[in-house]
């Protein structure tokens, strides 16, 4: 339907116009041997899903609400490098498709200007150290214009068409994410993760400069000195001591 040039991801495309999260229906067709780059693709989501557990707003036909089932043959650690890949696909599939270049900040929130153009929530099935499948939801504010947000998003938020002026096709931009996609993927099995960590770099903002990451066991605050090769944020603090951060919400550039 999208007349994709693809191998494996996208070509098997479920679109539904309303889901409730296109997450929970890719954990289903996973569990029902659905193949490697299933693309659950839905014009709506009535709970959409965010990081940490926050509601992602996915009104009807503006945005692109979606996810991908990835099988691969890795240690369940080195998932969020996945993730990290995926912010990269998605960026070079807007600069492809629109002509902009989001910035990506750790792990991978999208921004055009300091506001958020796509977010990314990678859910991991593994049992005994074996992944079982990995789905990695993308939620890309497309075609809203600045009153089609809700109030508490109005600031922190942008869409493609914001940004470009001019209205943009989703199916265009899902195609070329999908073969930006394989095109890393394939890059990532056969090489591992150097190659994509140095393109994440490319598109990174905030490394170098302060940051403050706000974890589920406090605050740290200090230097970002960038990612280690498992795609894990390095923080300096002020007393010189480099912590790791796997998973927080990062505020930058600090007053
Ligand atoms: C975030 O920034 O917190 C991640 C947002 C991820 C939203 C997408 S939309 C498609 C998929 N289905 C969901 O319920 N969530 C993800």
């Amino acid at each position: 339907r999208l007349g994709l040039k693809t191998r494996f991801i996208g070509q098997s495309i479920f679109y539904r116009e309303t889901v409730d999260s296109t997450q929970k229906v890719a954990l289903l067709l996973s569990q029902d041997k659905a193949p490697e780059g299933t693309l659950v693709v839905a014009d709506e989501q009535t709970a959409g899903r965010g990081r940490m557990d926050r509601k992602w707003h996915s009104p009807k036909g503006t945005g692109i609400w979606m996810s991908l089932l990835l099988r691969p043959n890795i240690p369940p650690q080195k998932a969020p490098q996945l993730t990290l890949l995926a912010a990269v696909a998605v960026a070079t599939a807007i600069e492809e498709a629109a002509g902009i270049t989001p910035e990506i900040k750790w792990p991978n929130d999208l921004l055009v200007e300091g506001k958020k153009i796509t977010g990314i929530l990678t859910e991991l099935q593994a049992e005994s150290d074996r992944i079982h499948s990995v789905i990695i939801g993308i939620g890309m504010n497309v075609n809203q214009k600045i009153g089609d947000f809700p109030e508490e998003l109005k600031d922190i938020a942008t869409s493609v068409a914001m940004e470009t002026g001019s209205e943009a096709s989703r199916s265009k931009i899902i195609r070329e994410f999908c073969a930006q996609f394989e095109k890393l993927y394939l890059m990532y099995l056969e090489k591992g993760f150097y190659p994509i960590k140095l393109l994440w770099e490319s598109y990174a903002k905030g490394i170098g400069g302060r940051m403050r990451a706000r974890t589920y066991n406090g605050v740290i605050e200090g230097r970002a000195l960038g990612i280690t090769d498992d795609g894990v944020l390095e923080i300096e603090g002020d007393g010189g001591k480099v912590h790791l951060i796997y998973s927080a919400d990062i505020d930058f550039p600090l007053s």
